[in-house]
């Protein structure tokens, strides 16, 4: 058991040796679901609880945690199987036990508890909970990073409960951030969780740290990785979290092109495309992309960071390959409505890639560009040709 605060004992789980996190994050450094204690004078809390696997082992850490108490209340900030998969057992335990939690995740939560009694109170923005001598304020952050996330704060600790938020799948047998060992390591984890996290929220992680800001605090208890303290890591994170989410500058426009080839087919054809794109636009940004070539979660943000983008793909096994899909999956499903995007690709007879990717595309609300361009086995100099006028009428409509 480690002691935050005088009244604040961390009660979590460390995970070190996790490696996917929700099937499609890499977690190379573990992570830890953390939870923590809040005494008062009278009552005491439980700020957030585990997953359902560590129920055991997290209920005889929060037992040393509680030091004899039982508790009164469990504040739930955010409702993600991460952090309430233990609830149910928490119930068993502690019959009396009262959750708390945002009106959107008391919904949530008969769902993942499935007990009928099961009866969460509600916490609106700006409520407290007088704990005796020591009060629990909450604050709503929606989307920061479900639409049932909430902060909470104790004043008299000078300490933030942040969820998720300014979190990092990271462990480290130290709770603090002043025993982290392999700085570099965390604040990879750090920006790594932050792209798969928050980067789709850019507006909301703004307006959370607006909100932090009002707010007179030198520590934050995070839901996952080291607790960020004044003489650590804070200040650092809160300027990392400034400047990843701060809005973007207009520049050129960056129109990205990635593709995929067996033998070279669908790579003519973006070049063509690059050069069609660069006469109606002189001054864009045009990469191409291999995209087996390059680290798929660097893609990831470039696709989702663009201002248009293009899509190569032969047709392999009557589909689009799977690089394409996979970096697909990555898109950012909020921010990439209706963001200009165009298909190509070489195919031999049946030609299903770009209609396919086409399909998935729209599924995701983008403007797929109306022409597609779909080139029989090896490109002659007037596909080439077409390849150029398509980069040119796509770019012209952007
Ligand atoms: C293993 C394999 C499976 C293929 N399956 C299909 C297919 O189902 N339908 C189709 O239209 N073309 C198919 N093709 C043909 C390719 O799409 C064609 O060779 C194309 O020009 C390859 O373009 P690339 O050089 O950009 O990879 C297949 C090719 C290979 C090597
Ligand atoms: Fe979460
Ligand atoms: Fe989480």
């Amino acid at each position: 058991m480690k002691k935050i605060k005088p009244s604040i004992n961390f009660a979590g789980i460390l995970n070190p040796g996790m490696r996917v996190f929700d099937v499609i994050m890499r977690t190379e450094y573990g992570t830890s679901y953390n939870s923590y204690v809040v005494k008062g004078a009278e009552k005491t809390a439980i700020i957030e609880a585990s997953h359902r696997s560590f129920s055991r082992l997290y209920g005889e850490g929060l037992e040393e945690a509680l030091e004899g108490r039982t508790p009164d209340y469990l504040i739930l900030n955010h409702v993600e199987p991460d952090h309430s998969g233990s609830v149910a057992c928490l119930l068993e335990r502690y019959p009396n036990l009262q959750v708390l939690a945002s009106q959107a995740a008391a919904i949530y939560l008969k769902n993942i508890v499935n007990r009928e009694d099961f009866k969460p109170s509600i916490v609106r923005d700006g409520d407290s909970l007088d704990l005796g001598g020591k009060t629990l304020q909450f604050i709503s952050a929606p989307f920061l990073h479900w639409p049932d996330s909430i902060f909470s704060y104790l004043p008299e600790e000078k300490t933030v409960f942040s969820c998720d938020f300014l979190g990092a799948h990271y462990c480290e047998p130290g709770v603090l951030d002043r025993e982290i060992l392999y700085a570099p390591e965390y604040f990879a984890a750090l920006k790594y969780y932050y792209d798969c996290i928050f980067g789709p929220f850019a507006p909301y992680v703004r307006a959370g740290l607006q909100k932090l800001k009002a707010l007179d605090f030198d520590t934050v208890c995070t839901s996952h990785g080291p607790v960020l303290t004044k003489d650590g890591a804070l200040g650092r994170v809160l300027e990392l979290y400034e400047s990843w989410s701060a809005e973007k500058q207009a520049g050129p426009a960056r129109i990205p092109i990635f593709y995929c080839s067996a033998y070279g087919n669908t790579k003519s054809l973006a070049q063509a495309v690059r050069e069609g794109v660069l006469g109606a636009i002189p001054d864009a940004e045009v990469p191409l992309y291999n995209i087996i070539e390059h680290d798929l979660n660097a893609l990831a943000e470039e696709m989702n960071g663009s201002d248009a983008f293009l899509i190569g793909s032969p047709t392999i096994n009557r589909e689009a390959v799977p690089p394409a899909w996979q970096l697909l999956s990555l898109a950012d499903a909020i921010n990439i409505q209706k963001r200009p995007v165009a298909l190509f690709g070489s195919f031999g007879w049946s030609g299903e890639a770009v209609p396919h990717l086409s399909e998935r595309l729209q599924s995701l609300k983008c403007a797929v560009f109306e022409q597609q361009l779909k080139v029989c086995f090896v490109p002659t100099q007037g596909d080439l040709a077409a390849a150029r006028a398509f980069g040119e009428a796509f770019a012209k409509g952007i």
